[in-house]
């Protein structure tokens, strides 16, 4: 019934460097619900960037397993995996690194479209449109090129590739960390407008303890390619109890951690507002 959308497993990854050898992930274990938002923070170099690739099948383990859906997802490979692949979706620090520049905005909405058949039926067009709705901008933005948009409309149109796929798991990796504090709480709040509506799961990944309080209820804190701790978010900013997380938190201007987190109420339409 209650089975983790996803589990992951004692991951091991070494990388080797100039003939020297990083260990990246050294035995990272963790579980995330249906539904659920699970931040995983941690200093630079701690190995978050390397679980995500792990987990969407960027880069391959030493070791340890993975399971979506109680399904062996490294395991998985041809026809399987390109069915299922869809189901986890990504969201970059930096969208404009990942569109081809030379296509439109709608180019890149309907090929995740074509590629996952979803729109088999409907009108490529009219599918566009729909994203573009769903995640606040006007229609108008699908002839435009990636670098004619902000840094926040891109992010809503990386966010919006991701739902065309239908996804029950998105990474976000530094999600808001290139955006300006004004446009933070937007795509925040955006995030959070998405996942009431379709139920889909994030692993978050930040550095940025006050983005964490607001969007994720529960907190791993990776050090050095191991979980030091994991549990609810408030409890480990309050009373931390491994060095890692304290050296987060005082990394952190008091005014952010201190106060209540200001929920994240999702405006119906709060982020379409100039
Ligand atoms: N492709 C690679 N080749 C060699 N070393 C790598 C590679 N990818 C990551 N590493 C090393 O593995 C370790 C973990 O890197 P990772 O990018 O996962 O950290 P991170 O927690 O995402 O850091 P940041 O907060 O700076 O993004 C680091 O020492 C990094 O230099
Ligand atoms: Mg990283």
């Amino acid at each position: 019934m209650s089975e983790p959308l996803l589990q992951v497993d004692d991951l091991h990854k070494t990388f080797d460097r100039g003939g020297r050898r990083v260990r990246a992930l050294a035995g990272v274990s963790l579980d995330l619900a249906r539904g659920e938002t699970l931040a995983v923070v941690g200093a630079s170099g701690g190995g978050k960037s390397t679980l995500a690739r792990v987990i969407l099948r960027l880069v391959e383990p030493d070791r340890g397993r993975v399971l979506f859906s109680g399904r062996d997802w490294l395991g998985l490979g041809g026809a399987a995996l390109r069915r299922e692949r869809r189901r986890l979706q990504m969201v970059f620090q930096d969208p404009l690194a990942a569109f081809n520049p030379r296509a439109t905005i709608g180019q890149i909405l309907t090929d995740p479209l074509a590629i996952h058949r979803l729109a088999a039926t409907a009108d490529p067009a009219d599918a566009v449109v729909g994203l573009l709705a769903r995640v606040g901008l006007s229609a108008d933005l699908a002839a435009r090129l990636p670098h004619e948009l902000s840094g926040g409309q891109r992010q809503r149109v990386a966010i919006a590739r991701a739902l065309a796929c239908e996804p029950d798991l998105i990474v976000l990796d530094e999600p808001v960390s290139a955006l300006d504090v004004s446009v933070r709480a937007q795509i925040l709040n955006l995030l959070h407008r998405v996942q009431v509506e379709t139920g889909v799961a994030y692993l978050l990944i930040s550095h940025d303890l006050a983005v964490v309080r607001a969007m994720a209820p529960r907190l791993a804190v990776i050090d050095q390619g191991t979980i030091v701790e994991a549990g609810a978010t408030a409890t480990i900013l309050t009373s931390p109890g491994s060095l890692a997380a304290q050296a987060l938190i005082d990394a952190t201007p008091r005014l952010i951690v201190s106060p209540p987190a200001p929920p994240a109420t999702p405006t119906p339409d709060g982020e379409r507002k100039p």
